[in-house]
């Protein structure tokens, strides 16, 4: 009796439920494309939040038309796109009378925006992508009234200057996207109006030569700045004065020779800096200060740094990942890492000139889960430098090195025999080889001829024997499940 009783309630429940969405389903249901081939050649289809409207390949009075005939029936809009147009202007009130949410105008020749096109739209338009057209200034007539708008996409224009209170009016604004432009010059009171909300701009692709201070200082809430790919040859104490909620810094592929002292100190929050491929040979030893609480990420690859910068990044006891590639390093003190090294997970010294590995260098880096020393001079790794670090290591790579063939490598075979049914895969790929002078022939580390060589073998294996310097076990292998294997790193 019981079961039937919650048998009838289910079904209750079931159809209480059904008619609770036919309830809400009105306004939904309003949301119907035009008839077929009304608004052609635009196509439209219906998605959960409203229309989805496509126009490619046409040109301004089909673009035109079509959005006539979409006016004074209440739809919402939620994508409007209109791509590989021949659309030069954005004529006056052309959207009027239209509620459209997201607005993209790309690879489209637009060149004028006229000042009444957008404002009809304000209310409702949260994004508004121009991307890849001619435009040579930010039409910001135009876009004052968008009061709603999150993200402006202007990448891949011709702008060649922004000038004073370009984005007032976008006070809701928080991402500004102005990748590859022409931008040379950034007037003091661009960004006027944005200092409340806006969080990442990307000033990438153009040509600026320094950092326009005065105008970004009012960012108050900006949380990722980017300017790679710029002609910046210069950057010095206060440069970033008045970012005080910057979490991620691109400067990457600049023209930056040196890294002052004190660049960064207003930066107190800076999670992660990029500076690489720029042509740094010079840090100075007080180049991060004001980073120490709170710098993880670091990248100064493909620079032309010659030692490891010590004493610069002495301070930064949070930093997980030092990214030091394609420099020319070709010797790395034993106190390289002292002070800083216990953060560090990630180490990459891939395409150096590194010649030799001694003593203690490694003793500091008690949490290294990755070192990339790939493509560099080395003819020895002994165990004695590799096994501070062998407990923590998950991936290594020693590859494009010229190894000699010598007993002091069995460290690594050993590490290879444990790994062969873990990731056979991954071995194949590509393989650490030594040579062999007397045969003049390279072997795999994997397989080292180690009777042959007249070594003493180790015996990995017994983890609890007598730790005596022949069978000194190495305690990762047999005593942490960690599943370890050399990786192929693809950078
Ligand atoms: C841009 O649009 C034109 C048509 O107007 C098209 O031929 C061209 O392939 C488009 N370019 C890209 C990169 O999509
Ligand atoms: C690398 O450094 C050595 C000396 O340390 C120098 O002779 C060489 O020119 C440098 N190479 C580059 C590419 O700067």
């Amino acid at each position: 009796m019981a079961r039937v009783r919650m048998f009838r309630w289910t079904w209750i429940c079931f159809w209480a439920a059904i008619a609770g969405l036919c309830a809400l389903a009105p306004t939904e249901g309003q949301q119907q494309c035009p008839p077929l081939g009304e608004i052609s050649p635009c196509s439209c289809t219906v998605k959960k939040n409203g229309l989805d409207i496509l126009c490619e390949f046409t040109d301004q009075q089909h673009i035109i038309d079509a959005m006539g005939k979409l006016k004074g029936k209440t739809l919402t809009i939620f994508y409007l796109k209109l791509r590989h147009n021949n659309l030069r202007k954005l004529t006056g009130f052309i959207f009027l009378g239209l509620d459209i949410r997201h607005l993209t105008i790309h690879n489209s020749s637009l060149s004028v925006v006229e000042e009444a096109s957008l404002s009809s739209i304000g209310k409702m338009l949260t994004q508004l992508d121009v991307s890849q057209n001619n435009l040579i200034q930010v039409p910001s007539q135009a876009i004052r009234n968008l009061n709603q708008l999150l993200i402006l996409n202007l990448n891949h224009n011709k702008v060649t200057s922004l000038h004073s209170k370009a984005f007032q009016g976008l006070d809701t604004l928080e991402i500004l996207t102005l990748y590859e432009n022409k931008i040379t010059n950034i007037e003091t009171d661009a960004f006027v109006g944005l200092e409340k909300k806006l969080k990442r701009l990307n000033l990438g692709g153009n040509g600026l030569t320094k950092i326009p201070q005065k105008s970004l200082a009012i960012l108050d809430m900006l949380k990722k700045l980017e300017m790679q790919e710029n002609r910046i040859s210069d950057i010095q104490e206060g440069d970033f004065e008045g970012l005080k909620n910057l979490d991620s810094l691109g400067l990457a592929h600049n023209k930056l020779r040196k890294v002052p002292a004190k660049v960064f100190s207003h930066l107190t929050v800076l999670n992660s800096l990029e500076l690489d491929g720029n042509n740094i040979d010079t840090i100075d030893s007080e180049a991060f200060v004001g980073l120490e609480e709170n710098l993880q990420y670091l990248r100064l690859g493909d620079n032309n740094i010659h030692t490891i910068p010590t004493d610069a990044l002495k301070g930064l006891h949070r930093l997980r990942h030092l990214d030091l590639r394609s420099n020319n390093i070709s010797y790395i003190a034993e106190d390289a890492f002292a002070g800083y090294g216990d953060s560090i997970t990630f180490l990459n010294l891939q395409k150096n000139d590194i010649r030799t590995l001694t003593g203690v260098v490694f003793e500091n880096l008690n949490s290294l889960e990755t070192l990339n020393l790939q493509n560099n001079k080395l003819m020895h790794i002994s165990e004695d430098v590799i096994e501070p670090v062998l407990d923590t290591l998950k991936v290594i790579d020693i590859v494009d090195n010229p190894l000699l063939c010598e007993c002091d490598l069995q460290w690594y075979k050993n590490w290879l025999r444990n790994l062969r049914d873990k990731d056979d895969d991954l071995m194949q790929k590509k393989r650490a080889v030594c040579i062999m002078q007397q045969e003049h022939r390279e072997y795999s580390l994997q397989s080292l001829p180690l009777e042959k060589m007249n070594c003493i073998i180790k015996d990995y294996g017994l983890v609890n024997a007598g730790r005596g310097e022949i069978c000194r076990p190495i305690g990762f292998l047999a005593t942490t499940g960690t599943v370890l294997y050399v990786t192929v790193m693809l950078f």
